[in-house]
């Protein structure tokens, strides 16, 4: 169980490897747009394969940029490519419910031995499917089901239930993070790996009574410099 980051920015993936707390990061075009990643398929190229010799040889989950079958098989061909710890990220079915994605994921992962991270699930029923599809890690998205009025704690704990009785090989990862407790409780419920965006992975460290009793120590510590 452990910690991936949600970053396209370089600079954070840096800064939390040398802490030794993540172990992997999670992408997306939304993601890497907010992070100012630009130039087509090159400026994602370029950042892409920066990040995954910064986390080598921990996980790197690169998305599709389109929902069109052979376009999707060509690009993760491409990503997967690029470095040998890129894992390709399939959304579970197209914006109009298209479900041939799943003959994608299923021809990645046992053609073209291309691992898959099926995204954009918000259930432990997709999630199931998607497992059995070969994926080798499934996510759901925690902070949208919660937005919708469900509780992600359920489907979470449900899929990983399925995912162990069936011997099923998909790691669960748990994103869509909106809050720092989510962590905890998403790794509680079962997640195998719950994706953080940098400012809550810095939440979860810092507590202000933390800081009140490391100033009471640095204070004292100065009265004894001094006397
Ligand atoms: C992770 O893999 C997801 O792409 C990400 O956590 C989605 O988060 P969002 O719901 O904030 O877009």
């Amino acid at each position: 169980m452990a910690i991936f980051l949600d970053s396209g920015d370089p600079k954070q993936v840096k800064r939390f490897m040398k802490m030794g707390i993540i172990r992997g990061v999670t992408t997306n075009p939304t993601i890497l747009r907010k992070d100012g990643c630009a130039g087509g398929m090159e400026g994602l190229k370029k950042i892409e394969v920066e990040i995954a010799g910064l986390i080598h040889p921990c996980p790197l989950s690169v998305e599709v940029t389109s929902n069109d079958k052979k376009k999707m098989l060509d690009q993760a061909i491409e990503f997967s490519r690029w470095a040998e710890n890129i894992v390709v990220k399939i959304p579970v079915h197209g914006p109009e419910g298209e479900i041939e994605n799943v003959e994608v994921i299923h021809a990645l992962e046992t053609k073209h031995d291309i691992r898959v991270n099926v995204t954009a699930m918000m259930n432990a029923q997709q999630g199931l499917l998607a497992a059995l599809a070969g994926a080798t890690y499934v996510s759901i998205f925690g902070g949208r089901v919660n937005d919708m009025g469900y509780n992600c704690v359920e489907e979470i704990g449900k899929l990983r239930d399925l995912l162990d009785d069936f011997d099923l090989k998909a790691k669960i990862i748990a994103g869509s993070t909106r809050e720092i407790l989510n962590v905890v409780e998403w790794l509680d419920a079962g997640a195998h790996f719950v994706t953080v965006v940098p400012r809550l992975l810095e939440g979860m460290l810092v507590h202000p009574y933390t800081k009140e009793t490391v100033r009471m120590f640095l204070s004292d510590a100065r009265e004894l410099k001094s006397r």
